[in-house]
């Protein structure tokens, strides 16, 4: 992503990605440094940028944010360390270099993934702590983490990555793949903007749109994943690139083709434009996105 506030918001969450850990237990190092080496290993930061700039576009500080956006990074890595795993998709690539696993082992990569989502809610926890004699703000922290939890959850990303490994294999149908879609990714992007709309103080309209523009650039990301497994370059992904047909995968490339696949994130690209034009040049930043995420694709 090239646009200038979409830098801007990953390099104020890279500055800040290690500082909402907790701190290091010196007889626990391994586990540190196995949750900082995919931590650090150079992700696009999608999530927690979408968390600040619709805390922002609500007319919040972001920078108070920062806690919330951190640890949905921690959750997303954390996700992807056990979705790379032997038992999952066993990849041995991910962000450019091997997997955790192959670094460190299987047993720490799966505390690793543990290590993670526990500070996660650490951080967001001892955030909420400050604002016990603030109500006001506190609820909006409180809606922020009930929306993460939900959306990382079994309600959400779990739920889609168990439905993706019982479907390897097997023709699933067009619902169950919407299904795995829906919940194993479009979820906690979902919940980003969500979180970050409510820290932003969201009045019902901002978030019903906010939340349409993510449910249909959510279920494009994961799309445009899937063909770019197909058609993308492992040098640009860093990572493997033709696993989901040799996983048998339920992906939208399988099911619809190449260029089905296409219109589909063009059409869900234009539903989530239209769910912030209302905001015309307010919404300049979450425009511009949704078209650069479907331009991965070009
Ligand atoms: C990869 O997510 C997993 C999916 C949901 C497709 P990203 O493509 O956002 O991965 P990073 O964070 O940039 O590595
Ligand atoms: C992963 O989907 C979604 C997660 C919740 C991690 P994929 O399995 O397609 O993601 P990649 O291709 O390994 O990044
Ligand atoms: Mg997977
Ligand atoms: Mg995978
Ligand atoms: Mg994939």
């Amino acid at each position: 992503m090239q646009n200038n506030e979409y830098l801007r918001f990953k390099e104020l969450v890279e500055e800040h990605l290690l500082y909402f850990l907790p701190e290091v237990d010196h007889k626990s190092i391994t586990l540190y440094e196995s949750m900082i080496y995919s931590l650090n290993a150079g992700g696009k930061m999608l999530r927690s940028v979408l968390l600040l700039a619709a805390c922002d576009f609500c007319g919040g500080d972001e920078k108070l944010a920062l806690p919330y956006a951190c640890a949905i990074e921690y959750i997303h890595t954390y996700s992807l360390i056990h979705d790379d795993l032997p038992s999952m998709d066993n990849d041995d690539l991910r962000r450019g270099i091997p997997t955790n696993h192959k670094m460190f082992g299987e047993a720490t990569a799966i505390l690793a993934g543990d290590g993670l989502l526990t500070s996660a809610f650490e951080a967001m926890n001892k955030d909420m702590l400050l604002y016990f004699d603030n109500v006001e703000n506190l609820k909006r922290r409180v809606r922020a983490v009930y929306e993460i939890s939900k959306g990382a959850g079994c309600r959400g990303m779990i739920a889609g990555q168990i439905a993706d490994i019982e479907a390897e294999n097997k023709q699933c149908t067009k619902e169950i793949l919407d299904y795995i879609h829906i919940n194993k990714t479009a979820a906690l992007i979902k919940a980003a903007v969500r979180a970050g709309a409510h820290l932003g103080g969201a009045d019902k309209k901002m978030l019903a749109d906010l939340d349409e523009y993510a449910e249909n650039i959510g279920l494009a990301f994961q799309i445009v994943d899937d063909i770019l497994d197909v058609k993308g370059k492992e040098e640009e992904l860093g990572k493997k690139t033709g696993q989901d047909q040799i996983k048998r995968k339920a992906t939208y490339p399988c099911r619809y083709g190449l260029m089905e696949s296409k219109e589909k994130v063009q059409e869900l690209t234009e539903n989530a434009k239209k769910a912030m034009e209302p905001y015309y040049d307010n919404a300049e930043f979450f425009i511009l996105l949704a078209d650069e995420l479907a331009s991965r694709i070009r």
